[in-house]
């Protein structure tokens, strides 16, 4: 069997939290290093990634559902080491996807990830039945959530679900939009607590991203932060965590 690649997947209870924002500049940090990254946008009924780069998509998950499309047919590729799988937008069905379906589309990125050093899994937010599936088919969960009391509780909630229906253990946390590294380790240090004492779980801190006005402006003009202002705080911290990612250090 060929050697499978990591896949990762991003995820948060609560919506709005810098996902897709961490995903996209995550992999573009790790496909600067060298690493052949895959990218898919796993929020399936209100597909981003694409928006976020201003790609312009011909195929879609929904295609390769759908229609026998062949896997490297069906990416697009922003920059050099990355390939974008991207997601249909606007198409409720999709938020919920059949039994059968998932299979298909994991047989797929399995498929794909062969080409690859690395698969990236943008998911939607909460814990529909797709985001679930993403984060069982993943082989690592990495969780963000902000300073914002929701944020935590909803984070929790996904750990929890995971964890007591799906035996996840291993849980990576990104702590997004903090003010700095004291308020962003307080706030992991209250999710972790709960963890460690009603779920038994031990987290794993990946890191966190302050809020950085480079990170709008960027999404403004469809374009990477960590392209649009690499010296910027933001830039610096996702190219930490890309490294932390590559190394395997917790
Ligand atoms: N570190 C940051 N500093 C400043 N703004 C940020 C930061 N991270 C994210 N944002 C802003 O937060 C907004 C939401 O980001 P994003 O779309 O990545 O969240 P998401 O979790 O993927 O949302 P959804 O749950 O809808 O998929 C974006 O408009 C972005 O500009
Ligand atoms: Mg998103």
């Amino acid at each position: 069997m060929d050697q499978e690649p990591p896949i990762i997947a991003v995820s948060s209870g609560k919506g709005g939290v810098g996902k897709t924002n961490i995903a996209v500049n995550l992999a573009y940090a790790l496909c600067g290093n060298g690493t052949r990254v895959l990218l898919v946008d796993g929020d399936l009924g209100l597909a981003n990634v694409d928006v976020l780069l201003g790609l312009s998509v011909e195929r879609t998950i929904r295609d390769v559902l759908e229609e026998a499309a062949e896997p490297l047919d069906s990416v697009v590729y922003p920059a050099e080491n990355l390939a974008i799988l991207p997601a249909s937008s606007g198409v409720p069905e999709m938020a919920a996807l059949e039994p059968e379906q998932q299979t298909k589309l994991g047989e797929f990125i399995l498929e794909l990830s062969r080409h690859f050093d690395c698969v990236i899994l943008d998911t939607a937010a909460g814990i529909g039945s797709s985001v679930v599936w993403f984060n069982t088919f993943a082989r690592q969960n990495l969780v963000v959530l902000t300073p914002d009391p929701a944020s935590l509780t909803d984070a929790y909630a996904l750990i929890k679900v995971l964890n007591r229906h799906h035996e996840r253990k291993d849980f990576r946390v990104v702590l997004n939009l903090a003010a700095g590294d004291e308020e962003a380790a307080r706030v992991f240090e209250t999710l972790a607590r709960a963890a460690q004492q009603f779920l038994g779980l031990e987290l794993n801190y990946l890191g966190f991203i302050p809020r950085d006005p480079a990170v709008p402006a960027a999404v403004r003009k469809q374009a990477p932060f960590l392209l649009e202002s690499p010296e910027g705080k933001a830039s610096r911290a996702v190219r930490a965590l890309a490294q932390r990612l590559l190394t395997g250090r917790p």
